[in-house]
């Protein structure tokens, strides 16, 4: 739902004609502003725009919190399966909680599924749907567990005033296809965090961190993978957060409009939400007492189930499910003798809670650029199928 124009064309324009594409040797270049403006929206000391997506934000996020084997680290049974990768990748093991109604994390599981070897939870702002951030602040100053907000598909939304990524020890963004906004294949961590933000820095530079820094690092270089941006990247990251803020405006009074006109109509009922207000109104949430009557509701309103998503679901992750890691066994955190007593297998029956919530919901996406006219009409024919469903 990204918009994208001449003004990014003029952004990289001036990128190649500068002939300094990578930031490697530059101070205050395209990456190091973009850096500094989106730490500053987004109210935390430290951003790390990087290339490799949110996939690349959420591990250097949990090398930074020093998450490895013999760790657990809980996660929602609705989110991209990015979450969970970012979890095995480091070496650790993903256990999957139920979600609740509002389709986010549900707290009274999470706080359940703690163990001795529970480290960190990854809250997803699915959707744009803010999690409940105030219990699992709570649940996580209880257990002593470190908090990575994926905000990936929620850019720029808020909860309770504070930006999403910004309430936990770190949060990660995604500026990749079908995000709010976007420059290709980008990703973003942010933190308050010196220390986490240092280990996230040298991880993501091939070890080496990027050059200009690295002597201002306070602890030794280690080897890391290679997520670099580039000043092109930069570039046009600097020209969409100028965007962001009129296109979550458009996306809310759009979502708003329409949910006010539908409010009285009998049927159905929207999913709660932990806070409408931060919400980014990229996606309705109609809610039926029937899972089947969702499905045909979806079938005729343009929109999904979360259940039927095919990607975003626990069950549907099959290298996760088959436990197929990396390339050799050896490399397969499932095979770590650190991991052995940890919990691998999350069958479609441990959570009932999520198939239910899943299969109740239909989510309906929101476009920022529609106008009167096709609000009218996205009205007219939520209301017909909505009656039509009624008559049957
Ligand atoms: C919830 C969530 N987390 C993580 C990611 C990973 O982001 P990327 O694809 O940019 O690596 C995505 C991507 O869509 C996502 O939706």
């Amino acid at each position: 739902m990204y918009r994208i124009g001449k003004e990014e064309v003029k952004a990289v324009e001036k990128v190649i004609k500068s002939k300094e594409l990578f930031r490697v040797k530059k101070r205050k270049g395209e990456c190091d502003k973009f850096e500094e403006e989106w730490a500053k929206k987004i109210g935390t000391k430290y951003a790390l725009l990087m290339s490799g997506g949110g996939t690349a934000a959420l591990i250097c996020g949990l090398v930074g919190l020093d998450i490895g084997p013999g760790d657990e680290v809980l996660i929602p049974s609705y989110t991209f399966m990015a979450t969970a990768t970012s979890v095995l990748m480091v070496g650790a093991i993903p256990v999957v909680v139920e979600v609740d109604e509002t389709c986010t994390i549900d707290p009274i599981d999470l706080e359940k599924k703690i163990t001795k070897n529970t480290k960190a939870v990854i809250p997803v702002h699915m959707v744009g749907f803010p999690c409940n951030m105030d219990k699992i602040l709570d649940i996580a100053k209880k257990y002593n567990l470190k908090v990575l907000e994926d905000a990936c598909q929620a850019v720029g939304g808020s909860y309770k005033g504070k930006r999403l990524g910004s309430i936990g020890d770190a949060g990660a963004y995604s500026f990749n296809w079908f995000k709010i906004i976007s420059c290709g294949e980008g990703g973003c961590l942010v933190t308050n965090d010196r220390i986490l933000y240092e280990k996230a820095s040298i991880f993501h530079d091939s070890g080496t961190a990027f050059r200009p820094y690295a002597s201002e690092f306070s602890i030794p270089i280690f080897l890391g993978l290679q997520f670099r941006a580039d000043e092109i990247m930069g570039a046009i990251m600097r020209v969409q957060l100028k965007r962001l803020d009129k296109i979550l405006k458009d996306l809310r009074k759009n979502k708003r409009r329409i949910m006010e006109e539908l409010r009285e109509i009998k049927g159905f009922k929207f999913a709660p939400s932990n806070d409408i207000n931060g919400d980014c109104g990229v996606m309705i949430p109609f809610r039926f007492e029937d899972e089947n009557i969702a499905k045909k509701f979806a079938l005729n309103a343009g929109g999904y189930r979360p259940i039927d998503s095919k990607k975003h679901v626990w069950f549907d992750w099959k290298p996760i499910i088959e436990k197929r890691i990396w390339h050799k066994d050896v490399l397969n955190p499932y095979n770590f003798p650190e991991n052995k007593d940890l919990r691998h297998t999350f069958t479609k029956e441990m959570y009932p809670k999520s198939i239910e919530n899943l299969s109740k919901t239909v989510i309906v996406p929101v476009n920022p650029d529609w106008k009167e006219k096709e609000i009218k009409e996205k009205i007219k024919m939520f209301k017909k199928v909505l009656k039509d469903l009624k008559n049957e």
